[in-house]
């Protein structure tokens, strides 16, 4: 392990930084794959955060550093995009440039203890993160924390090639880890609602690495998009009854079913209800993430699987975009890290490598 202090900002720039903003990350109890149709979502933040400081450069190069990767990345203001970490803080500046705010060249330091690659949003909390550095650097104090949440998401979109919808820009700069954010992304209405009483939140990383999370992604977007344009309808949001589906092709009207019964979902949750109600979502969640739109794989499925048979435990699904990636359960309050513990011996015993991530 790396002493702190000898990669904190001061002795990778020698300087002071200016500002230090952070942002968690999130995991989404319900509502998958429904926020690029326009449909609804039910967030919540987790414990783990993402912390940007940042001040002037010495020179005319922004240096953009991650402490967990120990990288440094420096670049000009006509070099090309960067890959990997420095794209989300490159593509930042870019979308607040083409709002025609300057962005001077800046010293950058990253760091983060919200997992990569889990289907956590670690590029969410550093995309809110870095904008809300900035925001308080260049005092741009008409950008609010909606605002913030839209420039993160057209900076993934443009910049790191993921077509993705708005909930984890908005659960990154919204949220908290005490309330779900129900949040209906055509309009962005939102309202914090309790979690169920007696229950709380257990997140597993599979150990499966979300591959095709890219390429599945995009193609599951377009498959949604084309459902809706033969369907005559702006968005699957606008769709309610299953019936109108009958007309589609597969693997259409499987996809449409998943979105138009996962809002439902995610209304009946936010009705209220009994955390075995809640569970019983999920659960059905899982099952139409897995049979209709397509988006789990073996890991997965074996571990909510064993968290679903486990006794305290309302529900359990994937969580994210999917193929590969994190778990979610909701499970007895006080009995998470038991919980987690046991479920995690029986998945690792089973061959896979799986972690606990929260509590
Ligand atoms: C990713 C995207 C989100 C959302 C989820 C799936 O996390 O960034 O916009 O579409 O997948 O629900």
């Amino acid at each position: 392990m790396p002493r702190p202090e000898m990669t904190s900002f001061q002795n990778v720039f020698k300087a002071d930084p200016q500002v230090q903003t952070s942002a968690p990350g999130r995991v989404n109890m319900l509502g998958e794959h429904t926020d690029y149709n326009d449909g609804f979502v039910l967030p919540t933040a987790i414990p783990q955060q993402t912390t940007v400081a940042l001040g002037p450069s010495p020179d005319d190069q922004h240096h953009i550093y991650s402490q967990e990767l120990d990288q440094q990345v420096s670049l000009g203001p006509t070099d090309p995009i960067p890959e990997g970490f420095a794209s989300y803080v490159v593509g930042c500046f870019k979308v607040l440039e083409h709002q025609g705010i300057p962005v001077p060249p800046l010293a950058v330091h990253i760091t983060s203890s919200v997992p990569m690659g889990s289907g956590l949003s670690s590029s969410a909390a550093l995309e809110v993160a870095m904008l809300r550095g900035l925001r308080s650097h260049l005092q741009l104090l008409d950008i609010d924390d909606v605002r913030i949440a839209q420039l993160g998401q057209r900076a993934e979109q443009a910049y790191a090639g993921v077509q993705c919808g708005i909930m984890d820009q908005m659960a990154s700069s919204l949220a908290d880890a005490e309330h779900l954010l129900f949040l209906d992304t055509r309009t962005l209405e939102r309202q914090l609602l309790p979690l169920p009483t007696g229950a709380e939140i257990v997140v597993m990383d599979s150990g499966i690495p979300r591959t095709l999370a890219g390429s599945g992604y995009n193609q599951r977007r377009a498959e949604c998009e084309e459902a809706a344009s033969e369907l005559g309808v702006k968005a699957l949001r606008d769709v309610e009854d299953l019936g109108a589906i009958a007309q589609l092709a597969e693997p259409l009207q499987n996809r449409a079913r998943h979105v138009i019964t996962e809002n439902g979902r995610v209304l009946q949750a936010r009705q209220g209800g009994s955390a075995e109600q809640f569970g019983e979502l999920m659960n059905a969640s899982h099952a139409s993430l897995r049979d209709d739109y397509e988006v789990s794989v073996e890991g997965l499925d074996k571990l909510v699987a064993i968290l679903q048979e486990t006794s305290g435990v309302f529900g359990a699904r994937l969580t994210g975009a999917g193929f590969g990636g994190a778990c979610v359960a909701l499970v007895e309050a006080g009995k998470g890290k038991d919980i987690a513990q046991n479920a995690l011996d029986r998945y690792n015993q089973a061959g896979y490598q799986g972690k606990i991530l929260v509590p």
